[in-house]
């Protein structure tokens, strides 16, 4: 993996470096700060606010730096982003980047977003010039209402994120700048220092954890099968010291696993169920079963989509990457809870031997599905899923992510992901956690009138709502319903949130890898005592 960004944070007394790849720890001289000849400060402006930048940097030149921005125009638009290049010709700093926020908004988590965008654009720049060094100063900071911790980790975040790219299949690479790299220098009070470093390191590895789960997700159908996956799962869980173990289809057929098995019954490739464990060690921690619907192409099955919805279903296994980057987030981060994933890994193909409309399925908690059309086969292997974690694992909580319905993506669109639930107080807790990460959720309903449309005449629950109560998304969520028992329990439909979003900060065109920073973030929250 490509290392573009490095962190340092620095105070009056030193500075600490710390490597994106994060294999060294430097300590150095706080005389290197300003001193070295390519640091280019990096300033955030609201709209119409520029002049009222406060920096130790600029207060000699202020008047200089007003005229150069009005003579480019910038005025702190959302968006905009000026570089002042050959500022000080003589001085050590060459460079100034400046980023428009736009106006102020009065909701904390908006101006979150905005700053994460900025930051991701500015980085952006930074690889396009070559700039070899930013400079951030904590008091441009006031506004955010963010601890320097908290800032650096976004920062860390967003500059792996930023560097995340797509291109082992391209004999030619977008840009060849691999000896290049940024280090951004966080400058904080003494006292700031170390929980600063930290907050930077801990932003490293959950964007690290978020571009593992991404490239899996960019990986074709034809590479990324339900086994490649185990596998990948497997090196992941070993390098990370998870505890792994898989089994087949067939060996989920003979447990009960009715919807796993058919799901994947028409294609080449045998399914997969991936289990991944976190156990903190402490004494009455909580445990949370995360599910991920991993669907590693979904071609409809015998209920054939036509080939222009069918593109891009590769992506039908983000909620199995975006759980299993959890795990890998959270060994590193060691939150006090214990965490175990499942994602059923499975081709929906159609062929001689696959299921067919008319099915009827048993599931891992006896109950049964009238298989209306293949093409909702995420429920399908999600009930096997579901009951399993909370049959064998009997979890405090259970969170599902899936790219579940379409109808997700007509309701949504590409900026808020779908939460539904059981248990109003864990919903609203992941929507807090949701606008804190930028990873935002909003709340469908889940009232029992909605309970009929998922009715069936032959089996305990259809599989595809009745038409005549529309809401694709909700009735998904009513039959998820019937597997998870009394356990608290929330279903984050992803299908608009996890690929393709338009102006995403840092990906263009791929996947995002949501739900790594929400889950990871809701983890971390989780303590013994509460
Ligand atoms: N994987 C799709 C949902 C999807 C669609 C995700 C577009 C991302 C983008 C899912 O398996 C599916 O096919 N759902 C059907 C359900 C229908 C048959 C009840 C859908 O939404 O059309
Ligand atoms: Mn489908
Ligand atoms: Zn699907």
């Amino acid at each position: 993996m490509s290392k573009f960004f490095k962190i340092l944070v620095c105070s009056a007394l030193l500075s600490i470096g710390l490597d994106a790849g994060g294999v060294d720890f430097e300590i150095e001289s706080s005389s290197d700060y300003g001193g070295q000849d390519l640091s280019c400060p990096l300033f955030f402006c609201w709209k119409d606010k520029v002049y009222e930048i406060e920096s130790s940097v600029f207060k000699p030149v202020l008047k200089f730096m007003e005229k150069l921005l009005k003579e480019a125009n910038f005025s702190g638009d959302e968006g905009q982003v000026e570089v002042l290049r050959d500022f000080f010709k003589d001085e050590e700093i060459r460079s100034a980047i400046f980023v428009g926020l736009g106006e102020k908004h009065e909701q904390d988590f908006e101006n979150a977003e905005t700053l994460r965008r900025a930051i991701c654009q500015a980085l952006l720049k930074a690889r396009d010039l070559g700039l070899g060094e930013l400079v951030l100063e904590q008091k441009l900071l006031d506004d955010f209402k963010l601890k320097p911790q908290e800032f650096a980790c976004q920062v860390g975040i967003c500059g792996t994120l930023a560097e995340y790219k797509f291109e082992k299949f391209k004999q030619k690479k977008a840009e060849d700048k691999k000896d290049w790299s940024c280090t951004v220098k966080i400058v904080v009070d003494d006292d700031a220092m170390n929980e600063t470093l930290s907050g930077g390191q801990r932003g490293i590895t959950i964007g690290k954890a978020v571009n593992w789960a991404r490239n899996l997700c960019d990986l074709p159908p034809n590479i990324a099968t339900p086994p490649y996956i185990a596998q990948q799962a497997k090196e992941m869980a070993e390098e990370c010291g998870l505890e792994y173990k898989v089994f087949s289809a067939t060996e989920g057929k003979e447990m009960g696993m009715g919807g796993f098995w058919a799901v994947q019954s028409g294609s080449e490739f045998e399914g997969q169920f991936i289990v991944l464990e976190y156990k903190c060690g402490k004494p009455g921690a909580k445990k949370v079963a995360l599910v991920g619907k991993g669907v590693t192409f979904d071609s409809g099955g015998v209920s054939l989509k036509p080939w222009n919805h069918m593109t891009n279903m590769k992506y039908d296994m983000c909620g199995a990457a975006a759980v299993m980057g959890t795990a890998k987030a959270i060994a590193t981060l060691k939150p006090e809870v214990d965490v175990v994933v499942c994602a059923p890994m499975v081709e929906n193909m159609p062929g001689g031997g696959s299921y067919r409309q008319d099915d009827i399925l048993t599931h891992y908690n006896g109950k049964s599905s009238e298989i209306l059309n293949t093409d909702a086969e995420g429920r399908l292997i999600l009930a096997d899923a579901l009951s399993y974690a909370n049959l064998e694992y009997k979890p405090d909580l259970i969170i599902d992510l899936a790219t579940l319905t379409g109808a997700c993506l007509y309701g949504l669109g590409h900026f808020y992901s779908a939460v539904m639930t059981n248990n109003d107080k864990l919903a609203d807790k992941l929507v807090e956690h949701g606008k804190k990460t930028g990873e935002w959720l909003w709340k469908m309903p889940m009232h029992r009138f909605y309970n009929k449309a998922v009715e069936s005449k032959v089996a305990d629950v259809a599989n595809i709502g009745s038409p005549t109560y529309y809401a694709g998304s909700i009735t998904a969520g009513k039959f998820l319903e019937h597997f998870i028992g009394d356990t608290a329990w929330a279903h984050l439909d992803i299908a608009g949130t996890a690929m393709d979003v338009p102006d995403c900060a840092f990906s263009k065109g791929l996947s995002t890898g949501v739900g790594v920073r929400l889950l990871v973030d809701f983890l971390s929250d989780m303590s013994v005592q509460n």
